[in-house]
């Protein structure tokens, strides 16, 4: 019996999650059940996601229970496999990684990665969930068309990265919403035309306002809270606004998402609010994962990450990408 040292949940987060709601077990090398892969986790994926599984709140997906093991993304290499379709060395990605340095996943959801194709972990970015969220919202959600302006939030993050490039390849007029200077001169080197820093724009209305002199056509929203209500206020008619993810609220997730009402803009702009849910489009993994993978392979699509070293560093880098301290993909390796 090996020593595992196992992330779990402690307790449910109040507001922001601190380190102390997690907690590292020494737990044993967990076993494979007939079916699974005992797999040497190699990175990890911290994602907004997790934010809502965190709470007794009611959810699109089953939440986490104190006690039980932290889960996310991963890939990892095949130690010992019952399975025909997977042998030992083999590099996998899963949705259903424990935060754990040796774990146990399902054959039937494990996919194997070509390692001389991409570096394994952007099946975890810009080849994995966030990219492909980025595709479907921006693509067939949003649907800009040629010339358009596409306005994105948490421009330089895992998703916001993607949808910026398929944006300028594409020849929408993409502009960033980030959290500094640094952050927006890395979007406008991957093809965004303009930035807005949020943290230091001050009236985000006239902000987006400069920042989209035709207004808004798409606004691709991955934050909500203030920058939604700025935005909505600079839609053109016929607007298109995507409602991706609301992580600028995972310090106020128990709390009443209070804000202006600005329902009279919609009717006089006859825009469309639509949520986004990246399961919806399973069905077209296969193609869209082709296109991405093709532009990333002739150089069109940047992969920017931010690692932090280490199985102890898991919830450090949770935390920190919640709180906009990632610059890019948030991975963990191990
Ligand atoms: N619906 C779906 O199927 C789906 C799938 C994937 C992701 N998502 C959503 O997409 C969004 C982005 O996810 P991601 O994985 O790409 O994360 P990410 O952008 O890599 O990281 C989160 C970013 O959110 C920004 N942020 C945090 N607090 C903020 C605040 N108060 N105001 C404005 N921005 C804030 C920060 O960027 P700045 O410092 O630049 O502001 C931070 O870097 C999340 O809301 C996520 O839940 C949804």
């Amino acid at each position: 019996m090996t020593s595992n040292p196992t992330w779990v949940l402690s307790r449910f987060p109040v507001g922001m999650p601190v380190p102390d709601d997690f907690t590292l077990e020494d737990r044993p090398t967990p076993v494979a059940k007939p079916g699974e892969l005992l797999v040497r986790t190699l990175w990890l994926s911290v994602d907004p996601y997790m934010r809502a599984r965190l709470s007794p709140a009611k959810n699109y997906a089953v939440g986490q229970q104190i006690g039980e093991m932290m889960m996310g993304g991963g890939v990892g290499e095949v130690i010992t496999s019952d399975s025909p379709q997977f042998k030992p060395g083999d590099i996998v990605q899963a949705d259903d990684f424990g935060w754990q340095p040796l774990t146990t996943v399902s054959a039937k959801t494990a996919v194997r990665l070509d390692p001389e194709a991409a570096p394994v972990q952007t099946s975890l970015g810009c080849l994995g969930m966030p990219g492909l969220s980025a595709y479907f919202s921006l693509l067939h959600v949003g649907r800009p068309k040629a010339g358009e302006t596409v306005l994105i939030s948490a421009a330089s993050g895992a998703l916001g990265q993607v949808a910026g490039q398929i944006a300028r390849i594409k020849g929408f007029d993409a502009v960033a919403i980030a959290g500094s200077d640094a952050k927006l001169d890395w979007c406008r080197s991957i093809g965004y035309r303009a930035g807005i820093n949020h943290r230091m724009a001050g009236d985000l209305t006239e902000a987006i306002a400069a920042a989209c002199p035709s207004g808004v056509d798409v606004f691709l929203d991955n934050t909500a809270g203030p920058l939604h209500d700025a935005a909505l206020l600079n839609l053109n008619t016929f607007g298109r606004i995507v409602v991706v993810g609301t992580v600028a609220r995972a310090d106020k997730f128990d709390q009443p998402d209070i804000g202006p009402r600005f329902l009279r803009r919609i009717l006089v702009t006859r825009a469309r609010i639509e949520g986004f849910l990246l399961d919806d489009f399973e069905a077209q993994y296969t193609e869209a994962r082709r296109e991405l993978t093709t532009w990333y392979r002739q150089g069109l699509l940047e992969a920017r990450e931010d690692v932090a070293e280490g199985i102890e560093a898991a919830p450090h880098a949770f935390i920190r990408m919640l709180k906009g301290e990632n610059f890019g993909k948030q991975l963990v390796r191990l």
